[in-house]
């Protein structure tokens, strides 16, 4: 596993190899962005579209004012403007409605909980489950609930879970997705 940074210089403390973002784009069969979903799509254009054209991109990114009160992208989503922006690389939103601490151990929390995914390239969503699968979430916690214009439900959630976080007074919880026997 390759860590981008924008100055990986200032970033031997992470316990991984760090390189630039062009050379870790040009490493990656799998890329992830986990930057500021204000500032992704710009990211991500630096990096070029002919670097990113065919790798899997797995966004976690959310585009939310500095206060959490505000989306960035609110009548659509950061995944589908990169999807847009990038139609050469397959994009699969996930993870984004956790925290990140639960995004790593989804065993740490009490029982079972659910891990949405939505992208339009089936292959690139058969890559990130097995991908989720080695993270800690089974086949059976991961729900695919469909193409790209899916991911702004996942990412609409932010503020939803800003309000459970305040009431609660913790960020460890995740939403567990439950039917009826017969479904
Ligand atoms: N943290 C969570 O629990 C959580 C949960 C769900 C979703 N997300 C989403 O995941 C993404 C990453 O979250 P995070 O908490 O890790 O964010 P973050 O700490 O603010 O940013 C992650 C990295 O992005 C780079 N970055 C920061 N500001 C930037 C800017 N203005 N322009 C370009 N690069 C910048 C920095 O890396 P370098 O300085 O090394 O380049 C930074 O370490 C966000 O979109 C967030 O909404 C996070």
């Amino acid at each position: 596993m390759l860590l981008g940074s924008r100055r990986p210089d200032d970033r031997k403390d992470l316990g991984l190899p760090v390189a630039s973002l062009n050379e870790t784009a040009a490493h990656a069969e799998v890329l992830v962005n986990a930057t500021p979903g204000t500032v992704s799509v710009e990211l991500l254009h630096s990096i070029g579209a002919p670097a990113l054209a065919g790798t899997v991109l797995i966004d976690v990114g959310v585009g939310l004012s500095d206060d959490f009160t505000e989306l960035s992208h609110p009548n659509s989503s950061l995944g589908e403007q990169i999807q847009k922006a990038f139609p050469l690389t397959p994009v699969v939103k996930t993870l984004c409605t956790m925290d990140s601490t639960v995004m790593t151990a989804p065993d740490g929390l009490d029982g079972p909980s659910t891990v949405f995914l939505s992208g339009d390239d089936t292959e690139a969503k058969r890559t990130t489950g097995r991908l989720l699968t080695d993270l800690g979430w089974p086949p059976s916690s991961q729900l695919d609930i469909g193409g790209i214009s899916t991911a702004r439900g996942q990412e609409h959630f932010a503020l939803l879970f800003i309000g459970i976080a305040g009431g609660l007074g913790s960020h460890s919880f995740n939403i567990n997705v439950v039917t009826r026997p017969s479904v």
